[in-house]
């Protein structure tokens, strides 16, 4: 199992644009290909909900967004590719999660925090429109994370903050219950350029600048002649700094190519031209995706046939873990009474690892014995995957158990015991 999760979703709120494409779909389906990861993409349709109330705007954008990721290369055979609300164990873990979350977290969320600000600097109610959708946002996020124990999230760098919820909600319930939940990391692209609007500013839907992935052939042009520029007449030196067009450009273009307009810039190509060559090499790349996409469209069963093989395939994993999942919180089937079941029973009597993290920041781990009895207590580690590591070496025995890490009155032998009886288990 040396296999990195992979996990990343996208609301349905809205047509995807090329900087959608350049800064999440291209990349991610190009990591889908990489050997030694699984990854799982799906449309966050309950995530809609807290900013849509428009049921026809979010079944259009569910079938664009899909539409898009397979035009745009995504193979379903590959990857696990589902609709989230075709998952129900995802409110159901959102639930879990919630009875381990402190409200107080929740308050802290960027996205909560700037509805109430802009409310108090308005003199309102600090919570005037503000759903309990909202205010939740971060739980729902975090079930879908957790629910794959996904290992990396590539995310903007607005959601960084959401993943790093999810660890503290993952470490909170690991705490509680038992080792269920890989802590996730945020992925950030480094390397990925955030593309500039038709004015220049970040591509946004919020800025009303977006030049759609799929718009028609002739709609790209007129869009792509929108793109602001300065007031350089043709023949005049023209500067690639700053701009939106050469960028733009960069993002599609080969290295030769980019240089090439660089070298026309400064002999002074007119904008007109610098807008057709930007037209021409977009829509090369763009062109037999966009032949895909309208089929999809057109044929929207196939989408639906496709989402619901991977709801299937996602739900292979999801049911036996809520199924854990519910038996590790109590609910339980009431024949099945504790320490009577056969597994139970083996597993009540064994010690167990749980691992946490302090107000310092760093990640612990301790050892208790079936009673809950403190057996040893780790140092603090810079990362959850530290903790994890020096967990794996007690258990297969390739550390000895350090003496400083010995809960008080217990001996390194009772310790050795109660380890060797974990790893006989
Ligand atoms: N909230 C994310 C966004 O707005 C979308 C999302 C929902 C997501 N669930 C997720 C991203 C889980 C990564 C993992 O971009």
């Amino acid at each position: 199992m040396s296999t990195t999760r992979v996990l990343t979703g996208i609301t349905t709120s809205g047509t995807p644009h090329l900087g959608n494409y350049v800064g999440a779909i291209r990349p991610a389906i190009q990591a889908s290909r990489a050997q030694g990861v699984e990854s799982f993409y799906f449309l966050a349709d309950y995530h809609a909900l807290i900013k849509i109330d428009e049921p026809a705007r979010i079944q259009r954008s569910t079938l664009e967004i899909a539409a898009s990721w397979i035009a745009a290369g995504l193979d379903p055979d590959r990857v696990t590719f589902y609709r989230q609300s075709d998952i129900p164990e995802i409110p159901e873990l959102t639930w879990f999660l919630t009875c381990v979350t402190g409200k107080g977290l929740l308050n802290r969320a960027h996205a909560y925090k700037a509805s109430v600000d802009k409310n108090n600097a308005a003199q309102m109610d600090p919570d005037a429109d503000v759903t309990a959708g909202l205010f939740m946002y971060p739980v729902l996020m975090a079930a879908d994370i957790l629910m794959f124990n996904a290992h990396k999230v590539p995310v903007g760098r607005d959601q960084i903050q959401h993943i790093e919820m999810a660890r503290d909600m993952a470490s909170s319930f690991n705490h509680r219950y038992g080792e269920h939940f890989v802590l996730p990391e945020a992925a950030i692209e480094e390397s990925v350029a955030t593309l500039p609007g038709l004015d220049g500013r970040k591509m946004s839907k919020s800025y009303d600048n977006t030049i759609p992935l799929f718009a028609p052939r002739e709609q790209l042009k007129k869009l792509i002649a929108g793109i602001k520029t300065d007031s350089r007449a043709p023949g005049e030196p023209k500067d690639v700094e700053g701009s939106a067009l050469f960028q733009i450009y960069q993002a599609f273009a080969s290295a030769e190519e980019t240089a090439a307009l660089q070298q026309a810039y400064a002999d002074g190509i007119s904008w007109g031209d610098a807008k057709q060559v930007l037209f021409e090499r977009i829509d090369r790349e763009i062109a037999p995706m966009r032949e895909r996409y309208e089929s999809l469209l057109s044929n929207p069963q196939e989408l639906e046939a496709l989402l619901l093989a991977g709801a299937a395939k996602a739900r292979a994993i999801a049911t036996p873990f809520t199924a854990k999942l519910r038996a590790a919180v109590g609910l339980r089937d009431l024949r099945t009474q504790a320490g009577q079941s056969t597994t139970k029973a083996s597993k009540a009597a064994l010690p167990s690892f749980k691992q946490y993290r302090e107000k310092d920041g760093k990640f612990y781990f301790k050892l208790v014995d079936a009673q809950g009895q403190l057996l040893l207590q780790s140092g603090g580690f810079e990362s959850p995957k530290d903790a994890g590591q020096a967990i794996r070496s007690l258990q297969d025995g390739t550390t000895a158990v350090a003496a400083e890490q010995l809960a008080p009155g217990l001996s390194a032998a009772t310790v050795e015991a109660a380890l060797h009886s974990l790893r006989e288990a």
